[in-house]
């Protein structure tokens, strides 16, 4: 019995740390009109087994590339990366094998219906058919598939289309998943299905999930680990809220009767929070780590000065403000002019099945 439990904790200790991702200088280097675009450029991380990881950036930054050299879609310019054990490039088959990919473009339009659409894909991985029986249903019913199981694809709107391509990726219930923005265009509530489906997976086979989003609270709320990538290159990764404090912190905002006020609380503010302090009429603003519990003390300090002070609020960071301390500038305005409709670099495509990256399968 003590022996039992004694492996069960050795066991779930080592899982969390083994390895499933560990890629090294990982880079991509597409060539449009003989211009260079370095897509992505000296990725190296590794992903421990089990981890839920939210991969961020502008459009543009390099987020699905990654994806689609760790995928097998396309091969690195230069660099390594395992995969579920096995090397992308030598590999490549016993990588697709062991992961589910769910790419950004929504599937196609097919003639087949949706139900049979994913008993097919439970086939391609060679699961049984009454596995793949089961699994379908399982999914048509968490991912609320149901009201249109039996129509064509084709005939489905770009939600459903999407929520399908999700329930595809994950029919075969692999132990790493891949999703790159699987909850673009969905309803809110879609959004939350498939949140509660990822969650889980997690909890029932201890899948290792690695998504890209635009949504930051999503990636706020249910990532245990955020990487962000600008330009190519990661430029943070740690957990949401360590992110947030060590890098963007609150926002305190004190607001005074008049500028006068507003004049002898700036040598207050400066003294207990040791920050830039900016101004706009008679307000004071800050950013400062653990700012709510910075925020009373300031309170406190302006009244015993005689200050008076006529609001005090306190505005948490969120990652987009991580992105804004790391950059200069927002999320937004950093995709601006950044999209992804490049052409092309059919050379570099050569080991890619875009017929099957469309359906959301490897
Ligand atoms: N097949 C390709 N041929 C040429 N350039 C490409 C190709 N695919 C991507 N790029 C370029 O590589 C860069 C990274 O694109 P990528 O699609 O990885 O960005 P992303 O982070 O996924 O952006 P988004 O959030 O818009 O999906 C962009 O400059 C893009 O134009
Ligand atoms: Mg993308």
């Amino acid at each position: 019995m003590r022996t039992g439990s004694v492996r069960i904790i050795f066991y779930s200790a080592f899982m969390a740390h083994e390895p499933i991702i560990e890629t090294e200088g990982l880079s991509k280097v597409f060539t449009v009109k003989k211009a260079q675009v370095a897509a992505v450029s000296d990725l190296t991380f590794t992903a421990a087994r089990g981890e839920l990881v939210a991969f961020l950036g502008p459009n543009g930054a390099g987020k699905s590339t990654s994806l689609r050299m760790l995928t097998t879609l396309i091969l690195p310019t230069s660099g390594t990366a395992s995969v579920v054990g096995h090397d992308i490039r030598r590999d490549p088959a016993e990588v697709r094998a062991r992961i589910g990919y769910v790419g950004q473009l929504t599937s196609g339009s097919f003639a087949q219906r949706v139900r049979d659409e994913l008993l097919s894909q439970g086939k391609f991985y060679g699961m049984g058919k009454r596995d793949s029986i089961r699994r379908a249903d399982e999914l048509i019913e968490s991912l609320d598939l149901g009201s249109f199981a039996g129509r064509a694809v084709q005939q489905l709107s770009g939600g459903q289309k999407r929520r399908l391509d999700v329930a595809l990726g994950l029919m075969h219930a692999p132990p790493l998943l891949f999703l790159d923005e699987p909850s673009t265009g969905l309803d809110p509530q879609s959004r939350a299905n498939l949140w509660d489906h990822i969650l889980e997976l997690r909890r029932q086979h201890g899948t290792t999930v690695f998504l890209t989003t635009h949504y930051l609270e999503e990636a706020d709320r249910y990532a245990e680990r955020v990487m962000i990538m600008d330009k190519g290159r990661i430029i943070a990764d740690d957990n949401a809220a360590a992110l947030k404090s060590n890098l963007a912190g609150d926002v305190l905002t004190f607001g005074f009767t008049d500028l006068e006020q507003a004049s002898r609380a700036r040598p207050i503010l400066n003294s207990l929070a040791q920050t830039e302090i900016s101004d706009a009429n008679t307000s004071l603003s800050l950013t400062a780590p653990n700012g709510d519990r910075l925020l009373p003390v300031i309170v406190r300090e302006l009244d015993a000065a005689g200050i008076t002070v006529h609001s005090a609020t306190g505005v948490p960071p969120t990652l987009d403000d991580v992105f804004l301390a790391l950059t200069g500038r927002t999320l937004r305005e950093a995709g601006e002019g950044a999209g992804t409709d490049a052409e092309t670099d059919a050379d570099t495509e050569a080991t890619a099945s875009v017929a099957a990256e469309k359906t959301g399968v490897l």
